[in-house]
């Protein structure tokens, strides 16, 4: 069975888990943290190489501000906490979204993080944190306009593989599959020109119970699929 190399997760359903658990929203998120602590681990034992995981979009600012900053100090915590802890794994992190909208703190520690990580290699953990893919797409096109501007490039040399090392994910390559929880079936402005070929899992479970077990079905379901890229499949393109 082949194995994604690389999955990107939308951890959605933490305010429902809480909710039916009659707890405040943060409760659901301080409880996808564990998950995420959880996931990491997992997908370091089960040899993939890149995770990319939507912490914060850049719709989520107009969450109700008691939500806002509860998730700005988890993951301040998150990064405090589990920084020395991931490093010592062997997890390499980056951070994708735009930087100029995150408060300076959380900026810093985000770079510190990436800084001390720099040459792991074990797992690649992606942050996805102000993160919006029309956003990142619009952010691209106005670096290509510069360097058009500056004469450093022309649109008749504007290939994909050029606009993509525009983008924040430069250099990353693109999810082999993403999954959702919590049943819902959008993308919600992830990973929106990374993702053209991604297979999706939808798995029904809120994220702060998701577990190894459902990563592994997950990849189960992906390597029961057929990825064909717009063309063919070496079977019927012979035969045709
Ligand atoms: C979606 O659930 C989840 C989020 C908007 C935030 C995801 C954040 C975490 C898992 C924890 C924070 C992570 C870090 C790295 C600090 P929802 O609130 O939309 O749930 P609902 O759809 O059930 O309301």
């Amino acid at each position: 069975m082949t194995s994604p190399s690389h999955v990107a997760i939308i951890m959605d359903g933490n305010g429902r888990w809480a909710k039916a658990r009659g707890l405040p929203r943060l409760a659901g998120h301080r409880a996808g943290v564990e998950a995420l602590r959880r996931t990491v681990r997992a997908a370091g034992d089960l040899g993939i190489e890149w995770l990319t995981v939507y912490a914060f979009s850049s719709e989520n600012w107009s969450r109700p501000e008691p939500e806002v900053s509860g998730l700005m100090g988890l993951l301040k915590l998150f990064i405090r906490r589990d920084l020395a802890d991931l490093h010592a794994q062997g997890v390499r992190i980056r951070v994708i979204g735009d930087r100029e909208g995150v408060p300076s703190d959380i900026r810093h520690l985000l770079e510190e993080a990436e800084a001390l990580t720099a040459n792991n290699r074990l797992l690649k953990l992606v942050i996805a944190f102000n993160y919006g893919g029309r956003d990142e797409i619009i952010r691209a096109v106005k670096k290509v306009a510069q360097a058009s501007a500056q004469g450093l490039m022309t649109a008749d040399t504007l290939t994909h593989e050029r606009f993509a090392a525009f983008m924040d994910t430069a250099e990353i390559p693109d999810p082999d599959l993403v999954i959702r929880t919590s049943g819902e079936m959008r993308l919600s402005n992830f990973l929106l020109w990374q993702a053209a070929y991604s297979e999706f899992a939808f798995l029904p479970c809120y994220w702060p119970d998701f577990s190894e077990r459902d990563l592994r079905e997950a990849i189960e379901i992906y390597g029961r699929r057929e990825r064909r890229f717009g063309g063919l499949v070496a079977q019927d393109a012979a035969a045709s």
